[in-house]
């Protein structure tokens, strides 16, 4: 993280939410995290997410796709990044977290190793795929933890995971009729995403930070639909509920665990209800655009790179305010 300017708007912003964040401090039984010492880090998740690989489908993934899964030692090092192609106009938040763009991983000061696909949902056993060459977030772990586990390194205290995913599953069931009870659906997608953290653990990753589903709610493509955008909260609360009860079950059951959770919502709704604040002054359109400068969104379901800047130093605040140095 270079930019100071994003870093003080992240400070103030925080000072702002108060107690609300809810940001969870590291488990006191787990080993120490010091975010200085991060050397690697792995994600898992969807658009908000993903980078392009030379190793990738186009605009969808930094390792292949569902009809392109394995992967040699070979060719997982010598993947690398093609700088400002992700589903902003230009980097995204992980890119501004870790500060590698562009090139190698293997070039960055914290490597990037990114399994993240663009319009993925948490299983195709619970949603059908958004395209048949799709990879949901269970296979993205089972595809690291086949091809890449043994090959990239992840030593406890310098590796952190990031899992952001939701964000599609919400989408894709808004108006899905067959769906009666939602809590009992989103314990479904639980139970699936747990046991892919779980496997995930077990071959070497652990230390969590879980992204809640951010405030769709107020995304362009709904927020002019005060029905359907009502219905998307209240989804998107049970969802983040759902998620924060597991990350502290999944947390008890392994205390060789770190875990902690970014408030992803709660920090696009502080963001969204002080705009100027921030530098945005069109928070419900959207420019897709080679410069959307005042735009929060650059389509009608994905946020400008300024979003990702700013979101990036407020996760970066976060893990540094976590470390136990
Ligand atoms: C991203 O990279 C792919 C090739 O992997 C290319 O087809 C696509 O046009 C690029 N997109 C942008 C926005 O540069
Ligand atoms: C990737 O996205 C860019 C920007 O939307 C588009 O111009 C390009 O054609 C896409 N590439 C492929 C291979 O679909
Ligand atoms: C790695 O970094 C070196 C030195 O900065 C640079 O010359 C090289 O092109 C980079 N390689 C890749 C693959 O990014
Ligand atoms: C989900 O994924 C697709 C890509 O397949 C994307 O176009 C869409 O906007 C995403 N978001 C939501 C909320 O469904
Ligand atoms: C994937 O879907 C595309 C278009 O929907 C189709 O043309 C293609 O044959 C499918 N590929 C496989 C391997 O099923
Ligand atoms: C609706 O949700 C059910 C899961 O209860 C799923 O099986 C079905 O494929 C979903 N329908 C659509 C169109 O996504
Ligand atoms: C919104 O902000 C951008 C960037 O600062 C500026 O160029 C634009 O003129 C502003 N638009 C309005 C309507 O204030
Ligand atoms: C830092 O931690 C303190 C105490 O846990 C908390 O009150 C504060 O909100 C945190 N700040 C950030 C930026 O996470």
């Amino acid at each position: 993280m270079t930019p100071l300017l994003p870093l003080l708007y992240a400070l103030a912003a925080f000072s702002g939410l108060g107690s609300a964040t809810a940001a969870a401090a590291p488990n006191s039984k787990a080993s120490v995290f010091d975010w200085d010492k991060i050397r690697f880090m792995y994600a898992f998740g969807d658009s908000y997410t993903f980078v392009q690989g030379t190793e990738g489908f186009a605009n969808f993934s930094f390792f292949g796709d569902a009809f392109d899964f394995a992967f040699t030692p070979q060719q997982i090092l010598s993947n690398q990044i093609i700088p400002r192609n992700t589903s902003s106009e230009g980097s995204n938040w992980i890119e501004f977290l870790t500060g590698c763009f562009g090139g190698s991983p293997l070039n960055c000061s914290k490597q990037l190793w990114n399994f993240a696909f663009a319009g993925s949902d948490i299983s195709g056993a619970l949603l059908p795929l958004h395209h048949n060459y799709t990879i949901p977030l269970v296979d993205q772990v089972n595809q690291w933890a086949t091809y890449a586990s043994d090959v990239l390194p992840h030593p406890t205290g310098e590796t952190l995971t990031a899992w952001w995913i939701g964000i599609n599953d919400t989408g894709d069931t808004l108006n899905n009729a067959s769906i009666t009870d939602f809590p009992a659906f989103w314990e479904t997608e639980m139970a699936a995403y747990f046991t892919a953290v779980q496997k995930a653990h077990d071959n070497g990753l652990k230390t969590h930070l879980f992204i809640n589903v951010p405030a769709e709610d107020r995304s362009p493509s709904i927020v002019g639909n005060p029905t359907e955008a009502a219905t998307m909260k209240t989804h998107l609360i049970q969802f983040n509920t759902a998620l924060a009860n597991h990350v502290a079950a999944f947390q008890a059951a392994n205390p060789d665990a770190t875990t902690m959770i970014f408030d992803s919502n709660a920090w696009f709704n502080m963001v969204l209800d002080s705009p100027a604040e921030f530098g945005f002054n069109d928070t419900t359109g959207f420019c897709t655009c080679a410069d959307p400068a005042g735009f929060f969104w650059y389509n009608t379901g994905h946020p400008t790179q300024l979003v990702h800047e700013l979101l990036a130093a407020a996760i970066d605040a976060q893990l540094r305010n976590s470390s136990t140095v």
